[in-house]
């Protein structure tokens, strides 16, 4: 008998370059399941990377891993989608929508030919933008189509307050939310350290806030693209599915109502379970933070207008 322990349980990541490969180390080393597979466009870098990783079993065992195609997902408890071009220096994240949602019609398509209970979880940028055509393309209720957000955002914001402060970041209660992009908003108005405000002078806000907002473009023009923490944050994302844990994480997802928002992805705090997005926590905002939300949503839905839905 299949007892929950046993069970199998498979992640697939589809695009296996930096940012996939990434992930699908982290999860390995994490054990998050028991079957990896890895998906590229480009067969022989699936191939690689999972031979790469299939050497290490040695030394972590436990996880089966393979180069695969779309059949491999209908059993799959996550997709994670990280395909596509990645920003070039002196590039945004909205710059790559032409160029990447040509790509999502056809991933998006091969999933739902395999597979119709899972959770697809998008990396890909721009990602609030292809959350949303994956949610339309696919048909799956919304909470069942999550992306990262500002889940990253929040981790770099939290890191800078800590390092500011010193202390642990993780000790730091602090969102980021809106778009994964330039239009991104810290959530000054709730940010508290053991419940106490932080008290931070305003030039140290906005030098902290603006850190947070342009360290990809810092990493970008060091050294390429971004890899380490992204992959960390969809690892927390996977567990919380994977282990049903109704943490309350920066993803993105649907708003329908959200302080008068609806009909577009954007990151705010959500419980995430097994089920995929649990809910939405309509967190307490001031006039100045609803309107830069609202400006957020606003720009990521004009450029929705334009995609091909
Ligand atoms: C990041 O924020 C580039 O979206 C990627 O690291």
């Amino acid at each position: 008998m299949t007892t929950s322990s046993t069970r199998s349980r498979r992640v697939v990541v589809i695009g296996t370059g930096d940012v996939g490969a990434t992930t699908a180390y982290t999860l390995l080393l994490r054990q998050r399941m028991t079957e990896l597979v890895l998906i590229d466009v480009n067969k022989e870098l699936a191939l690689g990377q999972a031979l790469d990783m299939n050497h290490g079993l040695p030394f972590v065992g436990g996880v089966k891993v393979w180069a695969g195609d779309y059949e491999d997902c209908k059993d799959a408890a996550v997709i994670i989608i990280a395909a596509g071009a990645a920003q070039r220096p002196g590039e945004t994240r909205i710059d790559l929508l032409n160029r990447n949602a040509g790509i999502f019609d056809q991933i998006i398509g091969n999933i739902v030919k395999y597979n119709d209970n899972g959770i697809i979880l998008v990396a890909t940028n721009p990602v609030d933008i292809l959350s949303y055509v994956s949610y339309k393309k696919s048909g799956w209720p919304a909470h069942r189509v999550i992306g990262s957000g500002t889940l990253l955002d929040s981790a770099r914001f939290r890191y800078l307050i800590g390092k500011h402060k010193n202390l642990d970041p993780r000790s730091i209660h602090a969102h980021i939310i809106g778009e994964h992009g330039d239009s991104e908003l810290p959530v000054w108005s709730m940010a508290n350290v053991a419940g106490a405000a932080l008290d931070l002078p305003e030039s140290d806000q906005e030098e902290i806030f603006d850190n947070t907002k342009n360290a990809a473009y810092a990493i970008i023009n060091a050294k390429g693209s971004t890899y380490y923490a992204i992959a960390l944050a969809l690892d927390r994302i996977v567990t919380a599915i994977l282990q049903n844990e109704s943490s309350v994480l920066n993803v993105s997802t649907l708003l329908d109502n959200y302080h008068g928002i609806s009909d577009v992805y954007l990151g705010l705090p959500c419980v995430v379970d097994s089920t995929g997005v649990r809910e939405h926590l309509e967190i307490p905002m001031n006039d100045k933070e609803l309107e830069l939300l609202n400006a957020s949503a606003n720009k990521l839905k004009s450029e929705i207008s334009k995609v091909n839905l």
